[in-house]
């Protein structure tokens, strides 16, 4: 049996790194349990709302997002925290090596239905080593992450981990609380016939996005000769586990809904960390055409479309989008 605790001292190149992995993940466990309590842990609704005692609630998201940033901010490796849940970056140990950014809690509409939530979080180096952090310090393109993981808290809480060139998947066993080793070099098929949109955007999409939704509802009958399947979670963390465990294809593509936005999801803490673990597992990840992380982020906020998953589908759309550009 590998613990992550093993398997971190058996990959030690950098210390720091899994010490605040190690920081991460033991906060997942708290946030894992917090679920598993549900309304009984007296957390659910709208942070503001107050509860049958009078006292403010919290809602999950700020919990985790609070549980996260008190936890780092006490690791002396971490020079600084950005999460969606803040407007900026926080500082935390100017000595430190490492910027972590997270999402502390995606999928929360999910909580109040008791369905898939997770905790996606990236790790960047720190460049200016004994200097206070500020936002402008995180705003480095996704290849420059030293680690990217997520915390899934579905029927159980399971790790996805990417500090070498492949993914690894642990389990929180719940007797003993330490995560266990369960897979050792996640692999993607590059050809699948599953995929993940939200179609009642499908007005709002770009023609090569419409086209090829399109061709696989047409399925047998269309230009693709066979049959494909719809999953969403609704929460994108449940989505890429899904990928991560069987193949697929998951997208928010680009669309009009909002004329701010150009996608839904957040380039530093939900496409780059989630398109090192697809690449490192052999897939792909585009925004239907460049590469998620070569993007040079301007924002710590920023959107993006988001294509990922097995390669050949993920190329198959970014050959719609080219020939659409071309026409
Ligand atoms: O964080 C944003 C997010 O919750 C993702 O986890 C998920 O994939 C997506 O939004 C769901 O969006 P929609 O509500 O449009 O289906
Ligand atoms: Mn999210």
């Amino acid at each position: 049996m590998t613990t992550l605790a093993n398997y971190l001292n058996a990959h030690a190149s950098n210390p720091a790194l899994n010490d605040v992995i190690t920081t991460v993940t033991d906060v997942g466990k708290t946030i894992s349990q917090l679920l598993r309590k549900g309304a009984l842990a007296d957390i659910l609704g709208e942070a503001g709302n107050q509860n049958v005692q009078g006292e403010e609630q919290k809602k999950l998201d700020v919990l985790a997002n609070d549980l996260l940033l008190e936890a780092l901010a006490k690791n002396s490796h971490c020079a600084g925290v950005a999460s969606e849940e803040l407007d900026d970056a926080t500082p935390a140990n100017a000595d430190g090596s490492l910027l972590v950014l997270f999402d502390p809690l995606d999928g929360s509409s999910n909580i109040d239905i008791n369905m898939a939530v997770g905790t996606i979080f990236s790790i960047l180096p720190y460049q200016r080593q004994g200097q206070v952090s500020e936002n402008s310090d995180f705003l480095q393109a996704g290849k420059q992450q030293l680690a990217a993981g997520y915390l899934l808290y579905g029927t159980s809480t399971v790790l996805a981990l990417t500090i070498t060139d492949n993914v690894v998947m642990f389990s929180l066993d719940p007797d003993s609380n330490e995560y266990v080793l369960i897979k050792e070099d996640v692999q993607i098929a590059a050809d699948t016939s599953e995929y993940a949109i939200n179609a009642s955007n499908y007005r709002y999409w770009q023609a090569p996005m419409q086209q090829y939704i399109d061709e696989l509802i047409a399925g047998k009958t269309g230009v693709r000769g066979r049959d494909f399947n719809t999953r969403w979670v609704a929460a994108m963390v449940g989505d890429v586990h899904r990928i991560l465990c069987r193949g697929g294809l998951f997208t928010y593509p680009f669309d009009t809904k909002d004329a701010n936005k150009a996608g839904k999801l957040r380039l530093m803490y939900e496409a780059n960390p989630m398109s090192l673990l697809i690449e490192r597992a052999g897939g792909a990840a585009t925004d239907a055409v460049q590469r998620i992380l070569d993007i040079e982020p301007s924002d710590i906020h920023q959107r993006v479309p988001v294509v990922l998953g097995s390669k050949n589908e993920v190329d198959y759309v970014k050959d719609l989008h080219l020939k659409h550009a071309t026409k």
